[in-house]
This record gives C-alpha cells, structure tokens and sequence, in this order.
C-alpha cells in the first residue's frame, strides 16, 4: 500500500511526457498483442498534450490490432455540445482519436472513444450510464490524472467525498478562473457545472499515473507531499490509499517539493 507521496522529477515537460507516453504504450502494446482488452482512462487539459503527442509517435511503430483498445475520459463540461471547439469530446479527438485512427484505422474513434455526453438531458441517467459503461468494459486498467491548483481530480474539487462515483459537479472558482484560458479569458463563459468520474470511480482504476507539469503546480505538490492521511480538501490526497499509483511531475512542479 502505497501511503506516501515520492514523484518522479523529470527535468521539463517534454521529458515528462515522453516517459509517460512510453509507461502507457508498453501496458496498451502487451494487452493488444496477447489480445486482451485494454481501458486507459484520460485526462484532458493542458498537461496529457505532450503525452497524447508522443503516444502517437510511438504508435506509428505499432502495427498490431488495437479493436481492444478502449479509452474513457474523466470529465465533459455539463451543459457542452459535443461539436463546440471547446469541449473536451472535440479535444480528444482532434488531440488523441483521429490522429490514431489515421495511422491504425483498427481503432475506430467513435466506438472505441468514450466520453460522458455533455448534451444529455437527464445528467443523472447519463452519470449512471457511464458507470455502466466503465464496468461493461471490465474497468480501467490505468488512469492519466493531471491535478487541478486546488487539488482536484476529474472535476472532484475539495469538499467532494472521496467514494463520489460519477455525477454532476460544480466547478470551484478557482478552477473556473484556471480554465477560463481556454474561453477567451473570460469567466463568465466557462461553464460552471461538470460531468465527472468520482473519486471512487477513479480509485476503482487498477493503476493510475498523474502528471503534473509547471511552477503553479509547485504549491499543491508541496502541500500533498506533507500528508500522510487523504482529506476531504485535497481530492488528490485520496490517492495516497491507491495500491498502485504513480507520480510524474517536472522540476517546475518539483520546485518545493525538492525543498521540503
Ligand atoms: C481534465 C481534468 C482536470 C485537469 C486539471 C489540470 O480532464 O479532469 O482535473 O487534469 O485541471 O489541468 P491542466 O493540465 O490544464 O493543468
């Protein structure tokens, strides 16, 4: 049991993301040619870029089948027309789905990329299908988490228990003042509601990588690397009872966790 919180520190991002794009190759790479199914949970954001960019590359070398392959997002903003520019349906797959399906059309984005649907009428129903679908398809074998100012994960902002299971919730102000960057800078256009995986539902993943990359992750890493015990404030925190968690942050992000 893992109860501690060691990051591995790379020197940049570019580092960073390589080295990850590479641990979630070899686990899709080996499931795939032994035939077995394979459900990587993703993150959205700025920080799986690099990660999604060089999975990529290093699929360009694969020539297995990859029908088996599976990919489940954490979070979909909530109201969010999956065509609009700015929702994370759009972002995976200009990012991660087409550029996949054009170098190995076994992977076929529309089946095989899952995301909550951020235009259900009913976001409880749709909560619940997700639920549904995640253990249709035997779980998550690993989870890409990057981790929001405030300690979040998915869109679980403090507060929010850590056996939430998937549902509806409320983006905190600093996250909406985080993210408003991708809105043209302005607040008032970021949704203020999401749909996202709970706690429990990411813990239920049998392995899970969390990024994190830049000087404004340097305080909450700080922050997570004095706890021993999770708290309801830090939703990352409830990582620390994972069994298989892993941490890979840049030296940015590292900048206090080095110091303590
Ligand atoms: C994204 C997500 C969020 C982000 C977090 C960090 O799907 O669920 O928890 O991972 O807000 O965002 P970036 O990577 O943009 O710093």
């Amino acid at each position: 049991m893992n109860t501690s919180f060691s990051p591995l520190i790379f020197p940049d991002y570019e580092s960073l993301s390589r080295h990850t794009a590479s641990e979630l190759f070899v686990r899709i790479s080996r499931a795939m040619e032994q035939k077995k199914r394979f459900v990587v949970g993703m993150a959205t954001g700025n920080s799986p870029i690099g990660t999604y960019k060089h999975l990529i590359e290093l699929f360009k070398e694969f020539k297995g089948d990859l029908s088996e392959f599976y990919t489940v997002n954490l979070d979909e903003y909530y109201p969010m027309d999956r065509s609009s520019k700015d929702s994370y349906y759009q972002y995976m797959k200009e990012l991660f789905w087409a550029p996949l399906a054009e170098i190995n059309p076994s992977f076929n984005g529309e089946r095989q990329g899952i995301i909550l649907n951020g235009s259900a009428s009913d976001a409880s129903a749709e909560a619940l299908r997700y639920e549904t679908v995640i253990q249709e398809l035997g779980g998550i074998d690993v989870q890409l988490l990057g981790i929001g100012t405030n300690g979040h994960i998915g869109f679980n902002e403090p507060g929010q228990p850590g056996d939430s299971r998937t549902g509806l919730v409320k983006l905190a102000e600093e996250t909406i003042q985080v993210n408003k960057a991708h809105f043209g800078g302005d607040a008032d256009k970021v949704p203020v509601e999401a749909l996202s995986m709970g706690i429990g539902t990411i813990m239920d993943a049998r392995e899970i990588i969390l990024i994190a990359s830049g000087e404004s992750k340097a305080p909450i890493l700080s922050t997570m690397m004095k706890l021993t015990e999770p708290t309801d404030d830090i939703p990352a925190s409830f990582l620390l009872k994972h069994p298989k968690v892993y941490y890979f942050i840049d030296e940015a992000a590292a900048k206090n966790v080095k110091m303590e």
